[in-house]
């Protein structure tokens, strides 16, 4: 309801304006503990806890990443009644992304599209930025890149610095190698590349569990290549997906998220959990703005969803209405 008055508001600001003052609500409630308790005691779902992973999660409704590339309010997304957080794409030295605007939301359908292209401050002031932070009690995931200037056949070591600094700080680290705003970036979804970039991060965030990210475009024999390197080499999951490769209002390439992506989205889950059985974890991500959305992520696969574009549209109080339906939907 609340959200229903300030939402014309904010839709008349720029879509990146728009992001940059919900952040700074976000983290001036962060910087207010007992409110942020005090929120969460009136709006989190009471559901049983999930383990996935090796992780308690408190509900399977997580924030993805992109929206918190920074980690300025962990314990706000906590207060809200998310299950979890996926922080950053953050890439080892701080980088301005590509030039605005940037952002553009598309109501008639429920959709935005960005091309943001890893704009963030970079690994050690988010590292350092955490180390000041009390930690929420909920699983906080961190999502690594590369930096735009590293070519691909480097990769891996950025990927390897980028988790090196911020593992230190999360519960799991994930790999971003689906998102279309950094030229080549997609290239590196091949088995080989995979194998190469999981054993490199493997290697430096000691036991803790491992996802990569995947793009929607990403199916058949190429899907079942990159999930088996993944796998054989140490991934504890999957996150399914990162936004579709489409082109801005400029004819500029960019992603598309929202209802646009939510049949492929929910495609992509059920052909992943099919490959992966059930020896893995998958997160459900894509288009997810309602407790039919989020119940059909669940049958399709996904052991938790992710939601990004559903809280531009419906406002924060999302998550814990999503949590509550589906903490109650049997698994399979
Ligand atoms: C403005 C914006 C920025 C994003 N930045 C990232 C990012 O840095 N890393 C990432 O893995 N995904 C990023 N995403 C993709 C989302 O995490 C998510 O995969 C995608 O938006 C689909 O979910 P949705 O339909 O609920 O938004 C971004 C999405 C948007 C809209």
């Amino acid at each position: 309801m609340m959200y229903r008055l300030a939402r014309p508001l904010l839709f008349q600001l720029d879509a990146e304006d728009a992001h940059n003052l919900a952040l700074r609500a976000a983290t001036q409630l962060a910087s207010w503990p007992t409110l942020a308790r005090w929120l969460h005691r009136f709006v989190s779902p009471t559901v049983s806890p999930v383990t996935v992973a090796g992780l308690a999660f408190p509900n399977r409704v997580g924030l993805a990443a992109g929206m918190d590339k920074n980690a300025v309010a962990p314990l706000a997304w906590w207060a809200f009644g998310f299950g979890f957080v996926e922080l950053g794409t953050v890439t080892p030295l701080p980088q301005d992304g590509n030039a605005p605007p940037r952002m553009f939301r598309r109501p008639a359908d429920r959709a935005i599209l960005n091309r943001m292209g890893f704009n963030n401050h970079g690994a050690d002031a988010v590292a350092l930025r955490l180390s000041q932070f009390t930690r929420p009690p909920f699983p906080i995931g961190i999502s690594v890149g590369k930096n735009k200037d590293t070519p691909n056949d480097r990769a891996e070591t950025d990927y390897a610095i980028a988790a090196a600094k911020l593992a230190p700080y999360a519960d799991f680290i994930s790999i971003n190698v689906s998102s279309p705003n950094t030229v080549g970036l997609r290239e590196l979804q091949t088995q080989e590349a995979m194998a190469r970039l999981v054993l490199a991060v493997r290697a430096v965030i000691g036991a803790k569990p491992l996802f990569v990210k995947v793009a929607p475009e990403l199916t058949g024999h190429d899907l079942h290549a990159v999930l088996d390197a993944c796998l054989a080499n140490g991934a504890a999951g999957i996150i399914a997906t990162n936004t579709r490769a489409i082109t801005d209002p400029n004819g500029k390439p960019c992603g598309e998220s929202g209802h646009p992506l939510r049949e492929l989205a929910l495609e992509r889950v059920a052909e992943i959990r099919e490959r992966i059985g059930t020896n893995a974890a998958l997160i459900g991500c894509g288009g997810i703005d309602d407790i039919a959305s989020a119940r059909n992520m669940i049958a399709a696969g996904a052991d938790l969803i992710q939601i990004y574009t559903g809280l531009v549209y419906e406002g924060p109080f999302l998550a814990a209405k999503l949590a509550r339906a589906v903490g109650a939907t049997p698994k399979f």
